[in-house]
C-alpha cells in the first residue's frame, strides 16, 4: 500500500481497479480495510481511491483537532497528488459522510456523483458533543481500548457477529491499534462540527443515501431525511445491516455502487 506526501503528512491509500474514480472515506476510528469487499468486488467497474485519513491506519497524526473540513481538504490534496482531475464518485461512511458534506462545500467542482452511507447531516448535540470530548481525552490517557469498548456495540446489526465473526473481528483490530492522538483528534473534530442540513438542498449530483436497517448511529428514518433534501438522491435501506452496511451486506451496497456508476 503507496504513501504518498500532501504537504506536512503522509497518507496511506489503495489504489485499485480501473474505470471513473471513486473515492473511498472510511468511519470513524477505523481505516481503509473498512472497504474490503468494495476493493474486491468493484475493480471492474472504478478506480478506487481508499486512504487512511489523517490520524488513522498508517497515516500520519495529527494531534489536538482534526475538523472534518480538513479531511476534506487533505483528500483534495491527495488527488491532486495523484493528478487526479477528473471529477470523482465520492462515497464517505459516517464519519466520512461528514466529510463529504465539507468536500461537496469546498471542493464541489470535483464531484461527479456522491454516495452517502450511514451517516448524519446534523450536528453534534452539546451533550454528545460534551461526551465526545471526554472520550478524546480519555482515549489519550488510556489508549485504543476504550474506542473498542464504545464502538463495537454500535457497528453492526446483532446477526452480523454471528455471520461474519471474522470481519467483526477484524474491525475490532483495527480499532485497537487506531492511534490515540488520531482518533482524539477526530472526535474533537466530530465534536465542533457544523450542522450539515442547509447544504443538502445545494446538492445536484446524482446521489445514493445508503443505510442499514438496524442502523443506531445514523437511523434509517434520519437517512431517509437526508435523501428527501438532496434533488438527485435515492434512498436505499439495506436489511439486515447495522452500521456497517458495506462490510455488513457488501453484495447489495455493491450492487447499488454499480448502478450508480451507470446512472
Ligand atoms: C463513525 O462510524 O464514523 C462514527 O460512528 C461517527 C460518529 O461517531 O458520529
Amino acid at each position: 500500500m503507496p504513501t504518498i506526501s500532501i504537504g506536512d503528512i503522509d497518507l496511506h491509500y489503495v489504489d485499485r481497479g480501473s474505470g471513473p474514480v471513486l473515492l473511498l472515506v472510511h468511519g470513524f476510528p477505523l481505516d481503509h480495510t473498512m472497504w474490503k469487499y468494495q476493493l474486491d468486488g468493484l475493480a471492474d467497474v472504478a478506480r478506487m481511491i481508499a486512504p487512511d485519513l489523517r490520524g488513522f491506519g498508517r497515516s500520519g497524526v495529527t494531534p489536538g483537532t482534526v475538523s472534518m473540513e480538513r479531511y476534506a481538504d487533505d483528500l483534495a490534496a491527495l488527488l491532486d497528488a495523484l493528478k487526479i482531475t477528473e471529477k470523482v464518485v465520492f462515497c464517505g461512511l459516517s464519519m466520512g459522510g461528514y466529510v463529504a458534506w465539507q468536500f461537496w462545500r469546498k471542493h464541489s467542482s470535483r464531484v461527479a456523483k456522491l454516495i452517502v452511507c450511514d451517516t448524519r447531516g446534523a450536528p453534534d448535540t452539546p451533550e454528545a458533543a460534551k461526551t465526545r470530548l471526554a472520550t478524546a481525552e480519555r482515549v489519550e490517557k488510556t489508549g485504543a481500548r476504550a474506542l473498542a469498548e464504545l464502538m463495537m456495540g454500535k457497528l453492526f446489526a446483532p446477526a452480523t457477529a454471528q455471520k461474519r465473526p471474522k470481519d467483526v473481528e477484524a474491525m475490532r483490530q483495527v480499532i485497537l491499534s487506531c492511534p490515540p492522538k488520531g482518533a482524539a483528534a477526530a472526535l474533537r473534530g466530530m465534536a465542533e462540527r457544523p450542522d450539515a442540513t442547509p447544504l443538502l438542498s445545494s446538492i445536484t449530483v446524482p446521489t445514493e443515501v445508503i443505510v442499514g436497517e438496524h442502523d443506531a448511529i445514523s437511523p434509517p428514518a434520519e437517512m431517509r431525511g437526508i435523501a428527501d433534501a438532496i434533488s438527485q438522491a435515492r434512498f436505499v435501506e439495506i436489511m439486515g445491516a447495522g452500521h456497517m452496511a458495506p462490510l455488513e451486506r457488501p453484495d447489495e451496497v455493491n450492487a447499488v455502487i454499480r448502478a450508480l456508476l451507470g446512472r
